[in-house]
């Protein structure tokens, strides 16, 4: 039996989620992981760009066949927000686009990952949620049956020791659909969270983008290209060196947990107040001495992180 884990990613591609992807069939080449599918989610942009977005980018990695299911168009009660000013009209900066060889696949992205789970063995399955956790938290809603296939959740989202970065108290992810974010705290799964507290400290340097840039095939300029339009926001409105790598976080805690460090704590999320909704209250002493139902990451080792990266870029098309 491989000891690989068996992912599914779960997205609203974006341009950080464009890299986390490009990484996850990179890695797929390299033989460390099985790469189920990809479900998508409205987030950074509506439904229908962030679910091109990633057949484009399974073409991109010359993964043509590879399976994409659409999911939920809209948070489960708040309104629908995205992020064109970070990520552009269509998700994907400036990038040029071709129409989608990668089919769309017919079933919904929800009873595809009900369906999923229920026929997978106990703690199989690694979803890597990288956008509003609308999809995962329908799922463990409907069939929370599925929490016994699930290895674990590693998902990108939240902010505690770190400003938020929608508003002072929240993340865009919790924020877009904090009610998903309870649902799956409060589901029962193990839960990883790569918030921006540990998503701040991997930054995408110029030396970074250089390595990318120098590699001899076309993925490697053209992520360097993504990623140079999407920091500048970032760097605008938190003065970093350069841009954070969210998404590629939570894909590389997955396969290598090793590179990242944190505790385990109780994590609930604000989803009734104005003022601070989507904000994260994350019990890391343990004053309430309720049992923890997260993994917050804080830590990593962003020079490794960056290398598994080009290296599982440079394997691509
Ligand atoms: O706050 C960063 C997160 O929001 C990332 O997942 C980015 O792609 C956006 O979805
Ligand atoms: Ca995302």
């Amino acid at each position: 039996m491989s000891d690989k884990i068996r992912l599914i990613i779960d997205t609203d591609p974006g341009q950080d989620d464009a890299a986390a992807i490009l990484m996850a069939h990179g890695l797929a080449k390299r033989g460390l992981i099985d790469f189920l599918a990809i479900t998508t989610v409205a987030g950074n942009v509506p439904l229908a760009r962030t679910t091109e977005n990633a057949r484009i980018i399974c073409d991109w990695a010359g993964e043509t066949g590879f399976p994409v299911y659409a999911g939920a168009d809209k948070p489960l009660l708040r309104p629908p927000l995205t992020a064109e000013a970070v990520h552009g009209q269509t998700g994907l900066g400036d990038a040029v686009l071709h129409a989608p060889v990668c089919p769309l696949q017919p079933q919904h992205a929800v009873p595809f990952l009900i369906d999923t789970l229920r026929r997978a063995g106990d703690n199989s399955i690694t979803l890597c949620p990288i956008g509003p956790l609308t999809n995962i938290a329908q799922m463990l809603a409907l069939a929370p049956d599925t929490v016994r296939a699930v290895k674990n959740i590693v998902l990108m989202g939240g902010s505690y020791f770190e400003a938020g970065n929608m508003t002072p108290a929240a993340e865009f992810n919790f924020y877009c659909d904090p009610h998903a974010a309870q649902i799956v705290l409060q589901s029962g799964a193990p839960v990883t969270i790569l918030p921006l507290d540990v998503t701040h400290k991997a930054v995408i340097t110029t030396p970074r983008m250089d390595a990318l840039r120098r590699l001899p095939n076309a993925n490697g300029p053209r992520l360097a290209a993504l990623l140079q339009s999407y920091e500048r926001y970032d760097i605008q409105k938190f003065g970093l060196e350069g841009g954070p790598l969210h998404d590629p976080c939570a894909v590389a805690c997955a396969v290598f947990p090793e590179l990242f460090n944190g505790g385990h704590c109780r994590v609930d999320v604000e989803t009734q107040s104005n003022l601070t909704l989507g904000a994260c209250v994350v019990d890391w002493r343990n004053i309430t001495g309720q049992t923890p139902n997260a993994r917050w990451i804080t830590k990593v080792d962003a020079d490794r992180l960056f290398e598994e990266l080009a290296e599982s870029i440079a394997i691509l098309p």
